[in-house]
C-alpha cells in the first residue's frame, strides 16, 4: 500500500491548512467548541447534505440546546425533530448515548476517540470528528470525502469498501492528521472533498494539493476510489391500508428496533418482488390486527415508488372498509400506544418517515381527484 514520505506529509498538512484558513465555508457549526453541539452537527452531517444540515441544525439545537435537554426529552420528540433527515437510527443513538453520558458520566462526553467508540452511534468517523474538533485530539475523521481524497492522493488501487483495505486506509489517515489543529485539518479534508475533490468532474486545477496527487500524475483521478460492485437495489412491494373512520385515518407504530423504529405508518404488508396483489391470508390478518373485526381490504387507491438505501419499494395503497356503520372511535389511541386513529393534526405532529408522508399525500391527491369519493 502506498504511503507519504514524512516530508510530503508535512507539505500536504501545511498547504491544506493554509487553503482552509484562506476561505473556509461559513457553516453554522464552524468554530463551535461545545462538544455536545459538535457531536450533533457531525451526526447530522454524516449522512445528510451540508446544505440540508445548515437549515436543520439551528432548529434542532434550539429545541435541544444541551446534552441534558436531549437526554431528558422523550424519543418521540427527537424523532419528530429529525423528520426528513433520514437514517433515523442516528437520532435513536443520539438519544441513547445522551442518556448514558447524563446518567453515568456526569454529563461529560469522553474526550478521546477510543472511549467515545464505546457509546451508541460512535463509529470511527463520529468518534474521530468529535475528539478532534471538540477536544483537539490527534485523530482522523474518515468519511466518504476523506476516503476519496486520500485514495487519489496516494493513487490507491484497491477497493476501499473491503474491510482489510478500510483498516489500512484508516491508519494512513491517522498518520496524515497533524498533531496541531487536527479538527481543522479534518474539516479541511471534508471541504476539499465537498468543493474540489468531487466524485465526478473534480476541479484539480483549483486544488491546493495537486502537486502531491499521485492519481493526478497517473491520470487515474476519475477511477479513484475503487469500490467493489454494489448489489443493485432489491425490489419489494408494500401494500398499505387506507382505513378511514369519520375523519380519522388508522396509523400504526413501527417496532422500536429496526428501520424507522418507533415511527408511524399506514398498516403495512411487505412482500418481495412485484406481485399484483397480496396473498389473502396475511392481508386478512393485517386487517384484523391493525383495524379490528369487520374490516376488509378493497381496491387500489394510489401507488408510488421510492428507492431507500438498497431497496426499490413500490407502495400500493388499498382502501379498507368496515362492514356496517362506522362507530365513533372512543379509543383513539390503543392502550399499548401502538396504533392511533389519527386526525389531520396528528398526521402533522407524529414522526412519519418522509416516504410515508409522500404515500399519504399521493393517496389524498388520488382521492381528491375524484377517482374515489373522499367521504364514502
Ligand atoms: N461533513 C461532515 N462533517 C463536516 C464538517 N464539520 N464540516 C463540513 N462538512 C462536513
Amino acid at each position: 500500500m502506498p504511503a507519504f514520505s514524512p516530508g510530503e506529509r508535512r507539505k500536504v498538512r501545511e498547504k491544506l491548512l493554509r487553503w482552509y484558513d484562506a476561505g473556509n465555508r461559513a457553516l453554522p457549526w464552524r468554530g463551535e467548541s461545545d462538544p455536545y453541539l459538535v457531536w450533533v452537527s457531525e451526526v447530522m452531517l454524516q449522512q445528510t447534505r451540508a446544505e440540508t444540515v445548515t437549515e436543520r441544525y439551528p432548529r434542532f439545537v434550539s429545541r435541544f440546546p444541551t446534552l441534558k435537554s436531549l437526554a431528558d426529552a422523550p424519543l418521540e420528540a427527537i424523532l419528530s425533530e429529525w423528520q426528513g433527515l433520514g437514517y433515523y437510527s442516528r437520532a435513536r443513538n443520539l438519544h441513547r448515548a445522551a442518556r448514558i453520558v447524563a446518567e453515568s458520566l456526569q454529563g461529560n462526553l469522553p474526550e478521546d476517540k477510543k472511549s467515545l467508540r464505546a457509546l451508541p452511534g460512535f463509529g470511527p468517523y463520529i468518534a474521530g470528528a468529535v475528539s478532534s474538533i471538540a477536544f483537539g485530539e490527534r485523530a482522523a475523521a474518515v468519511d466518504g470525502n476523506f476516503t476519496r481524497v486520500l485514495s487519489r492522493l496516494l493513487d490507491f488501487s484497491e477497493p476501499v469498501d473491503v474491510p482489510a483495505i478500510k483498516v489500512a486506509l484508516e491508519s494512513q489517515a491517522e498518520a496524515l492528521v497533524p498533531p496541531s489543529r487536527p479538527g481543522d485539518f479534518n474539516q479541511a479534508v471534508m471541504d476539499l472533498g465537498a468543493g474540489i475533490c468531487l466524485p465526478r468532474n473534480p476541479r484539480c486545477q483549483a486544488c491546493p494539493l495537486s502537486r502531491h496527487c499521485a492519481a493526478l500524475a497517473e491520470g487515474t483521478v476519475a477511477a479513484r476510489p475503487i469500490k467493489t460492485k454494489k448489489n443493485p437495489p432489491s425490489e419489494v412491494t408494500i401494500f398499505q391500508l387506507w382505513a378511514k373512520s369519520l375523519d380519522l385515518i388508522r396509523l400504526v407504530r413501527r417496532k422500536e428496533k429496526g428501520l424507522f423504529g418507533g415511527m408511524w405508518e399506514l398498516p403495512s404488508l411487505m412482500v418481495d418482488g412485484r406481485p399484483a396483489q397480496p396473498d389473502e391470508k396475511p392481508l386478512t390478518r393485517l386487517c384484523r390486527s391493525a383495524l379490528g373485526p369487520g374490516w376488509r381490504s378493497g381496491g387500489e387507491i394510489a401507488r408510488l415508488t421510492r428507492t431507500l438505501t438498497h431497496r426499490k419499494i413500490l407502495f400500493i395503497v388499498l382502501r379498507a372498509t368496515k362492514k356496517g356503520k362506522n362507530s365513533n372511535n372512543k379509543k383513539r389511541i390503543s392502550p399499548d400506544d401502538s396504533s392511533i386513529w389519527a386526525s389531520a393534526a396528528d398526521l402533522e405532529a407524529l414522526p412519519l418517515p418522509t416516504a410515508q408522508r409522500a404515500v399519504i399525500q399521493a393517496t389524498l391527491d388520488a382521492l381528491s381527484r375524484g377517482q374515489e369519493n373522499l367521504f364514502d
